[in-house]
Parts: structure tokens; sequence; C-alpha cells
């Protein structure tokens, strides 16, 4: 029997555009949300769209596999406010949920006979089948083999697979017998865009292996933990600001994610202004692809940030002071030197009051300057010479896992960007936590949040050289059409910009990019409509049980009303 419940409103509330005023909201740890409407997903002006498209995932699951799917697990990208590559040193980072996501639609009922002896089956469709072809997998119960010499889209849905069964493992003991699944995809992040697709990705895949094997409630922090030591295994030595973005994030708030001494992540409001804020998400159309540049450009930076901490520790602390082992992908980070430093100055000076956290970082960028003066950079002898270590020591180390390839490593530069953009996070944050003076006009607070943005961009092009001509490009662009902040947002080299735009001021910076950009690109009506996104901080990871609400239907008969029914 249809039992619809209206979703549609005539106007979307200012709450679903903007993020929420006032404040810090609590951690936000607990289980993976089980969503009983598309409206608990999806902020109002998107449930169209979006009732459509998971409509026909489901009917389209229902023709490949001749069955109705159990569940959908969801995980949507993300777009980093402030706070970039600094995830991977462990300092904290403040990015939000998009509406664009990933869906995984899945049943478990496959006859077990379809698998080879001590194996289970995996099968996995995507509804762009032309781009990422269907695969059949049998899996033997022991591992999961993953070959990240090959740029592959299942590595991606059997990261999350090995990750989650890890976790199933811990949980219920070391011969847990995985089950067979069948799976849809459907994904609407731009891949290689810079808004994390591949998190979305992963997160949705290890949430789908979960449900799929029985668990009723998943843990977001466990969740996020395992997504992001397994989307390692695709060959990027990636941070966990992207999983934890896909996962915690809150309808209507930015999400201030910290990794010690543990992983948490809180909501963040932003206060009210007047011009009122818009993000406006702004692609290059450079696809960067960090899986085959990884050698020169990401894994190479979380190398040089790691070998800068190392050799920061040899030269200020004390000898033979030991680096914490800590959760960052090298296992030593700058964090950890930073820990590390001030404990012991503390320590030998008696000390009973501590520095604030800011006035660290400032000394640190200090200390930095002062110590690694090579603007050259530095060779592997001269750093394993600092270390009193071998070269070959220092390759295991530092090289092995991930290779890179470099003659010098530009440790002072890294240094710089990380302790500088850990400092203006928190600068950001303070921010946000103060109300402007002039509630009238907070043009002045405003110009305040840009400038941190723009002196990230900055730092990101010219000190940890991680961004390209065409996003400097998109940047000044904007800024001259009124934007108060205008910088890279991801990885970079290409990718997506992130502008914080006063909303008077949005259809002249759209103008602008397109006299001044997209009208010089070749670019089809889809990369057209994409190009430009108004974002609206979205909810993170959610499962939606068919069996229990059935398909997703877009009644048309309802007329304007449109509505969405469980079956
Ligand atoms: P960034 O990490 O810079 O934010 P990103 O996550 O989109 O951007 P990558 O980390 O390079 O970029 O991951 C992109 C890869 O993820 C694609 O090459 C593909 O293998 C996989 N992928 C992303 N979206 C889909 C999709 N809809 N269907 C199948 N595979 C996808
Ligand atoms: C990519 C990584 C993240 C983070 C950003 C840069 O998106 O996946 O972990 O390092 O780059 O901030
Ligand atoms: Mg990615």
């Amino acid at each position: 029997m249809l039992s619809p419940f209206p979703i549609f409103q005539s106007s979307p509330s200012r709450q679903d555009i903007y993020p929420r005023t006032g404040g810090y909201q609590s951690n936000m740890a607990g289980p993976v949300p089980v969503a009983s409407s598309l409206s608990d997903i999806y902020t109002i002006d998107a449930l169209g769209t979006q009732a459509k498209r998971w409509n026909s995932l489901l009917t389209r699951f229902q023709t490949i596999y001749g069955q109705p799917a159990e569940f959908v697990a969801r995980s949507p990208g993300r777009v980093n406010i402030i706070g970039e590559h600094i995830d991977y040193s462990l300092y904290p980072v403040l990015p939000m949920a998009i509406t664009a996501d990933s869906l995984l639609a899945v049943s478990t009922n496959v006859a077990s006979s379809n698998a080879k002896e001590g194996h289970y089956k995996i099968k996995i469709a995507n509804v762009q089948d032309a781009k990422f072809p269907t695969h059949e997998f049998d899996i033997p119960y022991d591992a999961v083999d993953i070959d990240a010499t090959v740029h592959e889209w299942t590595n991606y849905f059997k990261s999350g697979l090995r990750g989650a069964l890890e976790l199933l493992r811990k949980k219920h003991g070391a011969d847990f017998k995985p089950k067979s699944m069948q799976i849809l995809m459907d994904g609407t992040v731009p891949a290689g865009g810079g808004l994390s697709s591949s998190a979305a990705f992963v997160s949705s895949s290890a949430l789908a292996v979960m449900v799929a094997n029985g668990e009723k409630t998943v843990d977001k922090t466990e969740l996020t933990e395992l997504a992001i030591v397994s989307e390692r295994a695709v060959g990027v030595n990636s941070g966990g600001m992207d999983q934890s973005a896909s996962v915690f994030s809150e309808r209507g708030s930015a999400l201030f994610v910290s990794f010690t001494p543990s992983l948490k992540a809180r909501a963040v409001s932003f206060p009210k202004t007047n011009p009122e804020l818009t993000f406006l998400i702004a692609q290059s159309f450079v696809t960067a692809d960090k899986f085959v540049t990884g050698p020169i450009h990401y894994n190479l930076r979380v190398v040089e940030c790691s070998l800068a901490a190392a050799y920061l520790n040899a030269v200020l602390n004390p000898p033979g002071t030991p680096l914490p082992s800590d959760a960052s992908p090298l296992s030593v980070s700058l964090h950890g030197f930073h820990e590390t430093f001030f404990a012991l100055q503390e320590h030998s000076a008696g000390a009973t009051s501590s520095k604030s956290t800011e006035s660290q970082l400032e000394e640190l960028v200090a200390l930095t300057e002062k110590t690694l003066d090579k603007k050259d950079g530095y060779t592997r002898e001269e750093i394993a010479a600092v270390l009193n270590i071998s070269v070959d020591e220092l390759d295991k180390q530092f090289t092995s896992r991930f290779p890179v390839r470099a003659e010098k490593f530009k440790l002072r530069q890294r240094a710089l960007h990380v302790f500088s953009e850990a400092l203006r996070v928190l600068k950001f944050m303070s921010l946000l936590e103060q109300q402007p003076a002039n509630t009238d006009d907070t043009s002045e607070y405003n110009a305040q949040l840009g400038g941190l943005l723009n002196q990230t961009q900055d730092s990101c092009r010219d000190v940890y050289e991680c961004s390209c001509n065409e996003i400097d490009e998109l940047c000044a662009s904007a800024r001259r059409a009124g934007s108060y902040g205008s910088r890279l947002t991801g990885a970079g080299w290409g990718g997506c910009s992130v502008h914080l735009v006063p909303a008077d001021k949005v259809k002249a910076v759209k103008e602008a990019w397109e006299r001044e950009y997209y009208s010089k690109l070749d670019l089809t009506d889809e990369q057209k409509e994409a190009a430009v996104v108004v974002s609206k901080p979205g909810s993170g990871s959610a499962v939606y049980l068919v069996e229990d609400r059935g398909p997703v239907v877009v009644d048309d008969r309802i007329g304007d009303g449109l509505r969405m029914a469980g079956r």
C-alpha cells in the first residue's frame, strides 16, 4: 500500500542553504543514521532530482540482478573550507559535505553455489557502465587482493571491503565469513575533481559491507577510521579529512575534524553576517590524477612532511629523542614533533603555564625558518646524516610503501606551509566563535575570514606548490568580481576551488568566470552545468533500508507537490 508523504515545500528554508548560526555543536560520535526518507538525507531543493535518481538506481538494480536491492549505503563528497594538506600531519581541518554523493544499492541474495569453493562472490556494476565496466570477483575468505599498480575503479570498493572485513573479524573472530554481494553504484561526485569522489566511494563501500554482513548499527568513528586506512590501498597515502567529512557531516554545518589524541568531529556554525556569505565551488576542469602523479605530488608531500618532522626533531630536540609513533600515514608527523618539542621545553624549564597553540605554531614557523635554511631542498644523504641513519634505512622508513621521485626534499617549504596553515585554521575558528562587532554591516569581519582563505591559496601556490595556473586564474578572477577569499580545495594540482562570496556578488563572480575562464575552454553542456556549485553544507553517511521502506517512488500523479513513497 502506498503511504505517501510530502518532500517538497514551496521554498527551502535559510537553514538548508547557509550554515547554522550560533557556535559549536557537540561531538558527533555515534551510529551512522538509518534514513527513513530522502528528506533525512538531502536538502529540500535537492529532493526532486534525488528521488528520481534513487528510483532509477533501484529500478536498474532490479533489471540487472532480477531482484530488488535490500538497502542503499550513501556517503557524500566534501569541500574543504580551510586546512589544506595538513590532515596527514595530524592538524585539524574544516571541511563540509556536499550534496553530490556515492550510492551503493546492495543485495546479499546470491546463491552460495555461485562462488568458487572457499570464496564469496562480489558482483559490482555502475550506472555509468561505459566508463566503469561491470566486474565479478570470487574473493577468498582470508584476504582481499588489491593491485594498486593498476588504476581500476573497483579497487576503491575492494579497499572499503578489506577495511570493513578487518573490523568484522575484530568483532566476530578470525573465522568470520563475509556474505556474497550484488552491487549497483551511482556516484555524482566528479571523479578527480577535488571533491573527494574516492572517499565517498570507499566510505559508502565499507558501510555497505558492514550492513550486508548483518551489522545493525555502524559506529561513525569506526567506519571513518577504517575508511581512512583502507583508501591508502589504492596507492595514495592520504590523510583523514575526506572520510571524516563524508561520514560525520551534518546538514547546515561545517565540520571541525581533529586527529589527536583521537579522531573527533564536531559541527561548526557560521555566525549571521551582513552581507550574507555563500560558498561557491568552481571546477578548473584540470583533472588531477593523484594516483598517477603521486610519486611527484601527493605522496611526495607526505614524505617531505614526515622527513621535516624527523629532521626538526633531530636538530631541535635533545639527541636520541624519539618521535611518537602516531596515526599519520608514515607514523611520524609534524604534529608529533610539535607536541614533543613543547612538552620537553616545558619539562626542562619546569614551567607551570603552557603556551597557547597559536603562539607555539608562531614559534615553530620562526624556528623552521632558522633551522631549515636550505631553500633548494635536502638530499637523501643530507637528511640521513642528520637522522643518523643510512640512506637505505631512510628509504625503508619513508619511501618504500609509496615510492616517490625526487632528488631533493623541500623540507623548509613544506613545514612552513603546514605550521602556518594550522595557525590559519585556528584563526578562522576563533573568528567563527566571535560574533562580528557590527551586525548591521559585517564586511570587515567577512573580509577577515576571506583574507585567511587568500593566505592559504598563496601558501599552497608558492610554498607548498600544489596549485596550478588555472586555479590561480579562477581565484584572481573571483576576487576581482567581489569574492572575499578564493583558494584551491582538496589536493590541488587542478580540481576544484572554493570561494567565500557575499550573496549579492554571486552573480558577478559567476559572470566573471564565464567571461574570463569557462568561455575559453571547450566544455560539454554537462560540464558547463557542473562547473559552478553554490554549496550547501550537506549531511554525512546514511543507510536506507529498501526492504523496510520499499523502493523510492516518484509519483508524478501527485502533481506539483512531488512525493516520495514507501511501498
Ligand atoms: P580528490 O581526492 O582530489 O578530492 P577525487 O577523490 O575525486 O578527488 P581521486 O582520489 O583520484 O579523486 O579518485 C577518483 C577515482 O575514484 C576515479 O578514478 C575512480 O576510480 C573512482 N571513482 C570516483 N567516482 C566514481 C564513480 N562514480 N564510479 C566509479 N568509480 C569512481
Ligand atoms: C586529498 C586527501 C586529503 C587531504 C587533501 C589535502 O583530498 O585525500 O586527505 O590531504 O588532499 O588537504
Ligand atoms: Mg580522492
